[in-house]
Parts: C-alpha cells; structure tokens; sequence
C-alpha cells in the first residue's frame, strides 16, 4: 500500500531495458510534463495563482489623476468624430514628455508620482488669471504667466518668485510667441470699461491678433487651449436669462464694441482652429466676478462701491439703479475654468452666479458690510450698458458638474478685507487669499 502511494514511476517511465519493436515518439517527451501537470492537478493552482494576480493588479490605487485625453485609443479616433464639439484629441506634448506618454492605460509604476503639466496663463498678472495661477501651483504643475502688466500688477504673483515651477514673461499677446506648454489659459485682455474703452484699438487688437497668436501657438506644439469669452458677447440680451445658444444683442459701432464684438471674433477664431485645424479648444463665457486683487478704480460696479463705501464717498449708481446682474465669486470662478480645461466638452459654458442684484441691491450689501451710513448717488447711465444680465447655468451643471458655492455676502467681506488693505495700506489683517 504504502509503495503504491510513494511510487508511481512505473505507471508512465518505461523501463529502460523493455524492448519494443516501435522507435520512440519524440513528442511523447514534450507532452510529458503537460500530462503530470494535468494528472497531479497542477493546473487548477496555476490558475488560482493568475487569477490572485490579476486580481491584485486590477485593486492596486491608481496613483494618477484620471487619463482623459492621453490614451492610444484616439491615435485611430475616427475622423467624424474629430470635429465634433463634445469630443477631443490627444494633447502632443502629453504624448511626448507626460508620463502619461508612455502609460496609457492610467496607471504609474509605484514609486513615480504624476508628473504635473505645463501650463501658459496669457493675463496671469490679472485679476482672475492670479488666483488660476494660485490654483496650478497649488496642484503642482508649472505655470507661466504671459502678462504686459496693462492692468495686472506684479503684487498678484509674487509669492510664486523663486518656486522653480513659476515663470513669469513681460510680454504683449500682439506679438507671436513659441513656448512649449501642454495647456493655455488665454485671459490676456483689459475686462473692465474704463481700461479697455482707454485704447480701443488696442483692445480689439488684443482679442483678435492676441488670440490669434495663442491659436497659433496651441496649434503649433498641440496644446490645448482655453478663451475666457465674457457674457459681453450677449450685449444686451433679448432672452433672459441668457442661455449658451442666444447668439446676443450686440452693438457692433458702439463705444463698448471693441470688447463685445473682440470677445466675439475671439470666440469665432477659436472653434475655426478647433474645426480647421484640429486645434482642441474650450470657451468660458464668464459673467461678472469680484474678489481679491481687483482693480481698485476700475468701473466695474463691485469694486466702485466697495472703494467708494471704504473712503466714506457716496457709491455712484448709474441710472436708475433697477439693471441687475449678477456677481461670481472669484474661486468658484477659477474652479469653473478648471474644471472645463481638463473636461471633455469644448462649450461655450456661461460661468457666473445666477443669484440676481439691482444695483441698488447691491449698494444695499455693501452698506451691510462696510459702512450703514454709505450715501448712493446717481449719475446718467453709459451708452450700451445692459439692463439685465443672468446666466443660465444649467450646461455647465449637467456637463462639468460645476455651479458656484459662495454667496455674495460670504464673499464680499473677503474683497473688502483686501481693499481696505490696499487703500489704507493696513496690512494686519493678512493677505489676499480666495478662500470663502
Ligand atoms: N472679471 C470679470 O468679471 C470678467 C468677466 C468677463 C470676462 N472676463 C475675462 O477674463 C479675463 C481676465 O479678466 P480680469 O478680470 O482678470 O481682468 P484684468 O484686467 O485684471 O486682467 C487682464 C490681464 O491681462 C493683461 N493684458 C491685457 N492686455 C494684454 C496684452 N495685450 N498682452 C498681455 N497681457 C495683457 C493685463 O495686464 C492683466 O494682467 C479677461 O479676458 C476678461 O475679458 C472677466
């Protein structure tokens, strides 16, 4: 009994000295170790030891951020669906210098961390564009800022100096410039009346050669691109509120056409590239935003009231203060554009806050805030200005899963924490930060 169990040679081993009149069969060898595998039942452990495996593998944390627009699948993207607006192609430097380039399948060997992109902000100097900085340097990618300080100041960025991923280039997006990013933000333009009505010419310049310029350049080294359009492009709209598919009430000869109509021709430009050239790009059409580090002095109606209310002058209401609009804080702002950059969807997406203020509303929040003893004065109203203005946001609820969070009377006294700062030079109360 015990022998039969210890030994079973002797069932397949032929004995050595057994004649046989047949010449051995070579591929009896080769079978051989594949019928003791199947016999001793081998094969199910093997099994068992692939399956752990794969298992493993599949349960293993990705330690990268979800793989958008890298994957070799959209080498063979089919050409109809190329030039669809809800669809994009693979970003080329991200093919060529990402991680991402060689891992297509969203996975990073252990032990490698992602590797952040690079990024051009145009008007990273800016009002909105400072705080987008903030944010991709806050997420580890390397930023330039492109910026001829028109109406962005130094101040906004400066406590990127000395951060090896920060680069910060004097320059006018007149001119062409070659850099080699994977993103751009293109915000380079003067946003409020006062500054852009200053050197009209200049303005319309900066949004059709500018961006023409940006175009170029995202064309050139495959990078993707993002116009921060503007609500302007409605004019004064028809259709309240105004959804992405009005095409606007626009004064083409008007004093604040060089902006509306640029802003215009910006976004026309852009979905040329996008549709002509395979160029992968985003539009945000922003409605008005305030925060930290705007322009002190600037027209725009926050800013007025908050700098007017803060050196005790009356806050100039301009008609008969009933036009509404309303009013983005900046960091919802900033989550917008962000959130749309690294999407899927080329837009337009209006971005603001759909809560509504009269101007005199508003005049009303600020003497909550600041001063209840604050005078209104009125003043004629300016050529072409809007008498309503509201997005519809329900695009980009449904596609980006955005819609903003802070409330106009959470996110004032930020802006009047900095503003105080600035114009009486009080700086005990800290800096300028975006969070609400
Ligand atoms: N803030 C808003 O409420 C709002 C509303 C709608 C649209 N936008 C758009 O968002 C973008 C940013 O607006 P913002 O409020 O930060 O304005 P901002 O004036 O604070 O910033 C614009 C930046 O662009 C720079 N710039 C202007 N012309 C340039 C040029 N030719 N070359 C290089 N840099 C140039 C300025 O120096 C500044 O730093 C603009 O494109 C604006 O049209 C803003």
């Amino acid at each position: 009994m015990t022998s039969e169990l210890t030994f079973r040679g002797h069932e397949t081993q032929p004995m050595a000295d057994t004649y046989s009149p047949k010449p051995p069969k070579p591929w009896l060898a080769v079978t051989r170790p594949i019928r003791y595998i199947l016999r001793e039942q081998r094969l199910t452990f093997v099994l068992i030891g692939i399956a752990i495996a794969t298992l493993g593998f599949t349960l293993l944390p990705s330690n990268q951020a979800p793989q958008r627009y890298s994957s070799a699948i959209f080498d063979s993207f089919p050409a109809e669906l190329e030039s669809s607006h809800l669809t994009h192609r693979p970003v080329y430097n991200e093919r060529r210098f990402g991680i991402q380039n060689w891992n297509s399948g969203g996975k990073i060997p252990l032990g490698l961390k992602r590797k952040g992109k690079r990024i051009v902000v145009t008007g990273g100097a800016g009002f909105v564009g400072s705080h987008l900085v903030d944010r991709l340097m806050e997420r580890g990618d390397s930023v330039i800022v492109v910026d001829n300080f028109f109406t962005g100041r130094k101040e906004n960025v400066m406590h990127h100096f000395g951060n090896p991923r920060f680069e910060m280039i004097r320059h006018d997006v007149v001119e062409p410039l070659l850099l080699e990013v994977d993103q751009i933000y293109h915000l380079a333009c003067p946003a409020s009346p006062v500054h852009y009505k200053f050197n009209p010419v200049k303005t319309i310049k900066t949004n059709v050669v500018g961006t023409l310029n940006m175009l170029g350049l995202a064309k050139r080294v495959g990078a993707r691109f993002l116009l921060t359009s503007t609500s302007e492009v409605y004019g004064d709209p028809l259709q309240h509120p105004q959804v992405e598919t009005y095409w606007g009430n626009v004064n083409p000869i008007g004093v604040r056409s060089c902006y509306d109509e640029g802003k215009r021709t910006a976004e026309t430009l852009t979905m040329d590239y996008h549709r002509g050239a395979d160029v992968e790009v985003r539009i945000a059409r922003i409605f008005n935003t305030y925060g930290p580090r705007m322009c002190i002095d600037d027209g725009r109606v926050v800013s007025n009231f908050v700098a007017q209310a803060l050196r005790k002058e009356p806050m100039t209401v301009y008609g008969d203060g009933k036009q509404t609009r309303s009013f983005q804080y900046v960091s919802d702002l900033v989550e917008g554009l962000m959130r749309l950059m690294e999407g899927e969807h080329v837009g337009p997406f209006n971005l603001g806050n759909p809560g509504e203020f009269t101007m005199l509303e508003l005049a009303k929040v600020v003497q909550e805030t600041i001063d209840p003893d604050a005078k209104i004065e009125h003043r004629p109203n300016t050529e072409d200005d809007p008498h309503k203005r509201k997005p519809d946001i329900t695009k980009a609820k449904e596609q980006l899963g955005w819609e903003p969070k802070v409330s106009l009377r959470k996110g004032l006294p930020l802006m009047v924490k900095d503003f105080r700062q600035r114009i009486f030079g009080d700086h005990k109360e800290g800096g300028s930060s975006t969070t609400a």
